[in-house]
């Protein structure tokens, strides 16, 4: 079956037998959801819906979605993780639940593709129900339904095999929320048998276990539930469905094929990169052809977003520069001279671009990001290996040679070369590199910039007095305001606050309309009059990340980092002071709007 069939068969299915509007998939970049940097599920952009706004195209939904994950990004390279991928869904906004859900899953599984279908062989499925626990009782009405349809419950030690339904707790059959509060609830997985062997744990572990012989297709979540910010699960009003079904895995299944990586999808890219490394077949190298092939087609997804993120050292574009990087460290290893980033991006335009015209639109953008993004790293990896080269007679010359970890922490921190490049460039000369050393190095020298990043905060402060923490937390409402109106691209670029007034750079390339200034000023207005409490957190920076965070420094991986919250409406990473709740701030007013410096706006702005 064709990409392209397998979309279509699966939207008419739910438009034509059971009455689903088909809806447009969104962008990767959420729209009203700052506790998220991607889209990482066909249920982000519907919420509010499943919270029980009503959809103007009914309670019936089905679409496919571009998603992106970064949860699991060093396990890409395996043969089933990817960055980017498409998720089909079907949704039920109060509409049919359990039983309904359920039996439309397994008609669509296995109705001969005439029939609508996509013809899956009833006996090669398995299936996964919740087995309850403080939160929310056993799913006895999901796995009597799959009774209904042939299952039968997997008995205590029974082999792992067809047919059969398994109980397992939160970790495995529960879902959501996306961020840290929302829709959630308990969910059935379906499991097809590749066919492979079985491993050692496969019979202990049923159809959890990881090893690829059942792998996971589709997931009906039953989204009963709102977690709360204090972590307990308030049943929702409306009963609701939301159902995710893996795009690229079941393209793989249905081709015969063991994985994603042998498809439409990335035949033609994967052609190129051997073409461009002279690796000669698949397995030479695999996980690093995977790698590029992953990590280059979400960078191209990423970058061909409306949006406008490009590479950057916070928030998406951070996510951005690591996938890219990634890719080239692995395009070097493999062999690969020549800048290839670009030319395996055209690949992908060219081949999505029907279904994804925005790619052909931001063509040029994506081309051109990428070529810049790996000048600036070939250039850092050069001068880091020439480093490298020079410590080379020096190391040689012991028996069991070791590179210092603090030598190779200086490569890191004074040239940005990445420690696996330093550990692969040591592998190859058979050195070893003393990470114990490594990561106390830059553990101390994380503690050091955190100090730094507080001092350089407090240069931005005049003092802390009442007045100017409370301009402060103006300054955090008016970020996020000024990217809700103008868009995320916009970024801080400075911040400077006096007893009198706030001062605020960020990354825009116009000047504000009347309209746009009064908007953000209504915005921060509001959030004022919503009494907003604000909230302290500490976080590791990644966490922070994930959680959406706006970083305000260039805070280094792995750093603990103070993550201020202003109710539902902003999330930053800051030292802080701020006030306890926004009524303090009176009111907000913008009194100027200029330019800063080019592609930078300055704002100042006056409280009370
Ligand atoms: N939200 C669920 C998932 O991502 C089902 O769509 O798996």
């Amino acid at each position: 079956m064709k990409a392209h069939q397998l979309r279509e068969q699966f939207i008419n299915f739910f438009v034509t037998k059971h009455g689903h509007k088909r809806i447009n998939g969104a962008s990767l970049i959420p729209e009203n959801d700052p506790t998220v940097l991607f889209t990482t599920a066909g249920m982000h952009p519907l919420v509010p819906y499943l919270l029980g706004e009503k959809h103007p195209q009914g309670t019936r939904l089905v679409d496919v979605q571009k998603c992106v994950r970064t949860d699991d990004i060093d396990e890409v390279g395996d043969t089933r993780h990817l960055t980017f991928f498409e998720m089909m869904g079907n949704w039920s906004l109060g509409d049919y639940f359990k039983e309904d859900a359920v039996k439309m899953s397994y008609e669509f599984l296995t109705a001969p593709v005439e029939n609508g279908g996509i013809g899956l062989d009833p006996k090669r499925l398995s299936v996964s129900c919740f087995e309850g626990d403080k939160d929310a009782p056993k799913d006895e009405e999901a796995a009597s339904t799959w009774e209904s349809l042939g299952f039968r419950r997997a008995k205590d030690g029974e082999p792992l095999a067809g047919g059969l339904i398994y109980f397992y707790g939160k970790k495995e059959n529960w879902w959501g929320p996306a961020g840290q509060t929302g829709p959630c609830g308990p969910d059935t997985e379906m499991f097809y048998d590749t066919g492979k062997d079985k491993c050692s744990q496969c019979d202990a572990k049923g159809v959890s276990c990881d090893c690829g012989k059942f792998v996971e297709i589709w997931n009906d979540v039953f989204m009963q539930y709102e977690k709360q910010e204090d972590g307990n699960f308030k049943p929702l009003a409306q009963q609701n469905v939301d159902t995710g079904l893996g795009f690229e895995r079941a393209l793989a299944i249905l081709n015969g094929v063991e994985t994603p990586f042998e498809t439409e999808l990335f035949i033609d890219a994967l052609k190129k990169i051997r073409e461009l490394s002279g690796l000669k077949n698949e397995s030479e190298f695999a996980e690093s052809q995977r790698i590029i092939a992953d990590h280059i087609r979400a960078a191209t997804f990423i970058l061909g977003d409306p949006y406008g993120i490009a590479p950057s050292n916070t928030d998406q574009g951070y996510v951005l520069r690591r996938l890219i990087r990634r890719a080239i460290r692995h395009g070097k290893k493999i062999g690969i001279k020549e800048s290839f980033t670009a030319e395996v991006a055209k690949i992908y335009i060219e081949y999505y671009k029907n279904v994804y015209p925005e790619l052909d639109q931001f063509a040029e953008k994506i081309v051109n990001e990428l070529e810049k993004e790996e000048e600036k790293f070939s250039k850092t990896i050069l001068q880091g290996e020439k480093e490298f080269e020079k410590l080379l007679p020096n190391l040689m010359r012991g028996k069991n040679p070791m590179l210092p970890g603090r030598v190779a922490f200086k490569l890191y921190d004074t040239y940005g070369f990445p420690i696996e490049m330093t550990q692969e460039l040591a592998k190859e000369n058979g050195i070893s590199v003393d990470m114990e050393e490594y990561e106390k190095a830059f553990e101390k020298h994380q503690e050091l910039s955190r100090a730094g990043a507080e001092k350089k905060f407090a240069g931005g402060l005049a003092d802390h007095s009442e007045q100017t923490t409370k301009l402060h937390t103006a300054t955090h409402l008016l970020h996020e305001a000024l990217r809700k109106v103008l868009g995320t691209h916009v970024e801080q670029k400075g911040s400077n606050i006096t007893v009198d007034r706030l001062r605020f750079d960020f990354s825009h390339p116009d000047k504000m309309t009347d309209e746009q200034i009064k908007q953000v000023e209504d915005i921060v207005n509001e959030q004022i009059k919503r009494e907003l409490d604000v909230t302290c957190e500490e976080m590791s920076l990644e966490e922070a990340r994930k959680h959406g965070a706006m970083g305000l420094f260039e805070s280094k991986y792995g750093e603990t980092v103070k993550v201020y919250k202003i109710g539902d409406f902003s999330i930053e990473v800051c030292g802080g002071p701020h006030v306890k709740n926004t009524r303090e701030l009176g009111g907000f007013k913008i009194q100027k709007e200029q330019s800063s410096s080019s592609g930078i706006r300055r704002i100042k702005g006056i409280i009370g």
